[in-house]
């Protein structure tokens, strides 16, 4: 048995907090003990009252920071670590232009390999100790992924995207490759140390009628693995999409008609909806992913997150990278306030960092296992610096509260902000720092 005792300031969440006066929404402990045993958090409470259980357990002392689940990024593209930040795109150039061509280096798989270590290190570096990504249309890609998650004991969700049109020479599967490969990767990976795979049909126009029909098979036949695609992010998308699926009602409708919604489906963008569709939303279960950084950068459009809650659909909050243009949760909050001040909605500090942990994590339907620091929870936390930088510190000082707090992390914090990240209980982000990158300890 190993047991680590952490101290410091705690915040968790029970639920959606109304604001900071949503009191029972909410722990938050000046003085903090986190007692992790076997990777998992066994006891939290008053600093005391923890070391008590646990006389013998060495001690990490993080005060004066802030210890909080680790962030969940519910829609992130791991080939694409290499196109963030490219010029002058709306998303179908921005897709033919630049991301296409490269995710064809992603039939090697020592390029797979070498992507993969250096993604998670990013995530890590970011506070972020579970994501949803897309891999390239290889096996590959998604063996690298899941191999090099469970080196780090790391939860991840994956799946390799399936397109058969549309997209340049080695780049395309075909229906049953399609199926076939994702199934051999369901079988080999999901359920596999804290891997879980994901049916990925890329979005509408990358697959044909009779791919999504596949997909929408394998979704039958594996209802424990989740389901991820792409949905009106920008009007030329939809357009054409409405151009190849001219039977189907809506764009929402190419994917529902073919079994691909239910609580498990996460659908990227859903910015452009019609009426119908959010109907379809609501009755289904399935989930709009709210991707701020990439909504900007490529133009895409205003998120209606208020439009959605009122129906209560429960909507991830995600990166995107690389249309997405930062690996930190804190920004991607901090795009997120933008994108809702510009429509008159407002996202409070305290919902915000509800819906970066244990939000998107009831969205993933794993709240019992990740997003809260509760005792039975995986011991996956980021440690937060509110005074990382000069500019934070001078801020700081003059916070009040725990949301002024809260507020300047979201909207000046980057990776400088993440103190320490622990995934599995093992201390991460130090031992990633650019020196020791890619030479990853085994996990114990
Ligand atoms: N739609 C289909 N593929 C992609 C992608 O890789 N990024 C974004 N932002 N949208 C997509
Ligand atoms: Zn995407």
């Amino acid at each position: 048995m190993t047991e680590t005792l952490l101290r410091g300031r705690l915040l968790t969440f029970h639920r959606e907090p109304a604001d900071q006066t949503d009191t029972e929404a909410y722990t938050y402990l000046e003085d903090a003990g986190l007692l992790i045993r076997d990777g998992v958090i066994a006891a939290t409470g008053p600093f005391a009252d923890v070391r008590a259980q646990a006389p013998e357990a060495p001690v990490t002392d993080h005060r004066p920071h802030l210890m909080m689940a680790g962030f969940v990024d519910t829609h992130i593209h791991f080939p694409q670590v290499q196109v963030i930040a490219s010029w002058g795109a709306q998303l179908l150039d921005w897709l033919n232009g630049y991301t296409f061509p490269e995710e064809t280096r992603f039939a090697d798989p020592a390029h797979c390999a070498r992507m993969a270590s250096a993604f998670l290190d990013l995530l890590i570096a970011h506070g972020t100790t579970t994501a949803v990504s897309f891999c390239s249309v290889h096996s590959e890609s998604a063996e690298a992924l899941f191999a090099e998650a469970a080196r780090r004991d790391m939860r991840m969700l994956a799946g390799k995207v399936m397109m058969d049109r549309n997209a340049p020479d080695g780049l395309r599967d075909t229906a049953q490759s399609g199926y076939d490969d994702s199934k051999a990767l369901i079988d080999r990976w999901h359920g596999r140390g804290r891997n879980g795979y994901v049916i990925t049909p890329r979005f509408a126009i990358t697959s044909t009628p009779e791919q999504l029909r596949m997909a929408g098979a394998l979704a039958a036949e594996h209802p424990e693995c989740h389901v991820q695609t792409h949905l009106s992010e920008n009007r030329a998308e939809i357009a054409y999409t409405a151009e190849l699926y001219p039977e189907a009602r809506d764009y929402l409708d190419v994917y529902q008609r073919n079994g691909l919604l239910g609580p498990k489906t996460l659908l990227g963008h859903a910015i452009h909806l019609e009426p119908r569709e959010i109907d379809a939303l609501a009755e289904t279960g399935a989930h709009p992913v709210f991707c701020p950084t990439s909504n900007l950068f490529l133009g895409s459009g205003l998120f209606d997150d208020a439009g959605l809650r009122q129906r209560g659909i429960a909507s991830g909050i995600a990166t995107d990278v690389g249309a997405g243009t930062s690996y930190s949760m804190l920004q991607t909050l901090n795009e997120g306030y933008k994108v809702l001040q510009l429509q008159g909605q407002a996202l409070h500090p305290m919902r915000a960092f509800h819906w970066a942990t244990r939000g998107n994590a009831e969205v993933l339907g794993l709240a019992d296992r990740i997003g809260t620091l509760d005792a039975g929870s995986e011991a996956d936390i980021v440690v937060l610096d509110s005074a990382a930088t000069e500019a934070m510190a001078l801020r700081t000082e003059r916070a009040g509260t725990l949301a002024e707090e809260l507020f300047i992390l979201q909207v000046m914090g980057c990776d400088r902000a993440v103190a320490e990240v622990y995934v599995s209980g093992t201390a991460r982000k130090r031992a990633a720092r650019p020196k020791d990158r890619h030479l990853m300890p085994e996990p114990a």
